[in-house]
């Protein structure tokens, strides 16, 4: 496996204002103001706090790409996402290992365009990896 790091946690919450405030209250600093995704139809911010990286993610519509997680989860953390030297070598490692696609290589205006896309496993969950 091509070695993976750990980029950020994504972490789903209902009011991303709100959410925010209560994280810096608890330490966290913020790393990049709230960016809409129009993609995803979602508010996204980034905090950190010791080395680790937090995506707060947001619906900003009743169709976003998260409004069905978000009925399910609530205000919880939801993925892992990984970067890696080599993107096309551990999409492929990974898709042939266990992991399936769930969407397809996508850019993501709150992290600079690089593209990302999320993958499911059946022993861990979901998973996203970012070129
Ligand atoms: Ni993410």
């Amino acid at each position: 496996m091509s070695a993976l790091s750990v980029h950020h946690i994504g972490y789903l919450v209902k009011k991303i204002e709100k959410a925010t405030r209560t994280f810096l209250a608890l330490g966290y600093r913020m790393e990049q103001d709230i960016v809409y995704d129009a993609f995803r139809k979602v508010n996204i911010c980034f905090l950190v706090k010791d080395g680790c990286r937090i995506e707060l993610v947001s619906p900003a519509a009743e169709d976003s790409v998260v409004s069905g997680l978000m009925k399910k989860y609530k205000n919880s953390p939801y993925h892992i996402c990984y970067q890696t030297e080599d993107f096309d070598a551990a999409f492929a490692e990974l898709t042939a290992g266990g992991f399936i696609a769930i969407d397809t290589p996508t850019p993501a205006p709150a992290l600079g365009g690089r593209d990302v896309v999320f993958l499911t496993n059946a022993d861990i969950g979901m998973i996203e990896l970012i070129r």
